[in-house]
């Protein structure tokens, strides 16, 4: 039986645009925003090797399942789920790998909403000048206030949440394409720049020490488990974003080589955000594992200190904010899609209804950051904590590993085999290899050792 070439909701008009569109997806604010302050958290370097192990060996393998999965179903995930158990008389169970990724994306979508939103308050900050001189504790200052004040949070929360609803209802193709033209590279751009300033200050070796120095003693069950989570939250994957861009993606596109590509890419980005943030940490004194407002508290201190630092900060916000929508996307992405195919919906009536859902529950994320700062849930610090943990380090591997299970043993050796362009012999021994058994066995064991712990 053959299967479709084309998806209803449209096709990537090249596979660079593929690239370009998942790499939207993957960079954001867990390269920038999260991937510091994780590692911060979690001591440096010991948690940047595993963090790096993991991109590559459960990352990319569980990234390449998602994208054959999506191109041989060319649905939304759960159709795709559908579709494919039906077509080789699995058990439908498999579709819950569908609608636990719909439920991950809700909560991910609602507090990644709120966090943009705080880089469009910088934008105006950086560009009023407020910043120019300021010391740490001005920064710091200046962040404490604005969580301070939930309505302005929920504010800017709205404007976001407006601005992707928009995008979105346009159609994630013709939306994003332009979008990412333009913004990718002057991403890379920028965050070398700003890579060049952290080469002067005085922190430059103790930060890059503090990101690369492998101290055994720091590797603890947490540590993996963080590090893994981090992974499948940077790449997108996990909860069906790839494979529903992956219904997009022209036949005779390489699903190894396009999926490498974006690895490095986001890797890159990550990598480049922690050699400029925590140089300026440890040059001005401040903690590393401060939490969720390193980013904005040591960027805007750096531009604050550098020539022409108003404009280059200005435009840096004006970038992660690009980031983070090209990737707030990709999050709602595969609910969107099933509605539209289940109930031959509008997308934008389905945009907006997914958009004020999220908004409710992200309003749980504004208030961890002052009304309630200080309730505990279910063993986390606060709410948001709660539920970026649920996210990170439950939903998302689980829903990984069952998507690799699926493309190793759910699926004939022969419509693998044709997506990924390999016919048997070695490579087909070493897919089975990675995606059958080292990928699932590196997640489960992650769980196991941090359950147990
Ligand atoms: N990867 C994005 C980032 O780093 C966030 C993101 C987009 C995401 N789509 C996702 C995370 C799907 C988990 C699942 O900012």
């Amino acid at each position: 039986m053959a299967s479709a070439t084309e998806s209803r909701h449209g096709m990537w008009s090249s596979k660079w645009l593929f690239v370009l569109a998942a790499a939207g997806s993957a960079v954001g604010l867990g390269n920038i925003w999260k991937f510091p302050y994780i590692a911060g958290q979690n001591g440096g370097g010991a948690f940047v090797i595993l963090y790096l192990l993991c991109i590559a060996f459960i990352g990319v393998p569980i990234m390449m399942a998602e994208v054959l999965i999506g191109r041989e179903g060319r649905q939304s995930p759960i159709n795709t789920m559908r579709h494919l158990t039906k077509q080789h008389h699995r058990n439908p169970a498999w579709v819950l790998i569908g609608w636990s990724g719909v439920a991950a994306g809700f909560l991910i979508l609602s507090y990644y909403v709120v966090i943009a939103g705080w880089a469009l308050y910088y934008i105006l900050q950086m560009g009023s000048g407020a910043l120019h001189g300021a010391t740490a504790e001005d920064a710091g200052r200046m962040f404490s206030d604005f969580l301070d004040h939930p309505l302005e949070l929920i504010f800017w929360q709205t404007v976001f949440m407006a601005m992707t609803v928009y995008i979105v209802s346009r159609g994630v193709i013709s939306g994003l394409e332009t979008a990412v033209r333009w913004f990718m590279p002057l991403l890379f751009l920028l965050m070398f720049v700003l890579l060049g300033y952290a080469m002067t200050t005085e922190g430059w070796r103790q930060g890059v020490d503090f990101m690369f120095r492998f101290d055994l003693a720091k590797i603890t069950p947490d540590a993996v488990l963080a590090a893994m989570g981090q992974a499948f939250f940077t790449l997108s994957l996990g909860m069906g974003a790839i494979m529903a861009y992956g219904a997009y993606v022209p036949s005779n596109t390489s699903i190894f080589t396009t999926v490498s590509i974006i690895a490095v890419l986001d890797t890159v980005v990550a990598v480049a955000a922690g050699l400029v943030i925590f140089p300026i940490v440890f040059t001005n004194g401040l903690e590393p594992a401060q939490g969720p407002g390193l980013m904005f508290v040591t960027v805007p201190l750096a531009f604050g200190q550098m020539p022409l630092g108003a404009l280059f900060g200005t435009i840096f916000f004006i970038l992660v904010s690009f980031a983070a929508i090209t990737s707030a996307i990709s999050i709602s992405e595969p609910a969107l899609a099933y509605l539209v195919e289940e109930y031959n919906a509008k997308r934008s009536r389905v945009a907006i209804s997914l958009g004020v859902i999220s908004w409710v529950l992200g309003l749980g994320t504004v208030f961890s950051f002052n009304y309630w700062a200080d309730v505990g849930v279910g063993g986390q610090p606060t709410l948001f904590d709660f539920v970026s943990w649920t996210t990170d380090k439950v939903m998302l591997p689980l829903g990984g590993l069952f998507i690799a299970l699926f493309a190793a043993f759910a699926l004939p050796k022969t419509v693998v085999g044709a997506q990924l362009g390999i016919d048997g012999g070695l490579l087909g021994v070493i897919w089975k290899l990675v995606c059958g058994l080292v990928a699932p066995l590196a997640v489960l064991i992650v769980f196991i050792s941090a359950l147990v712990s």
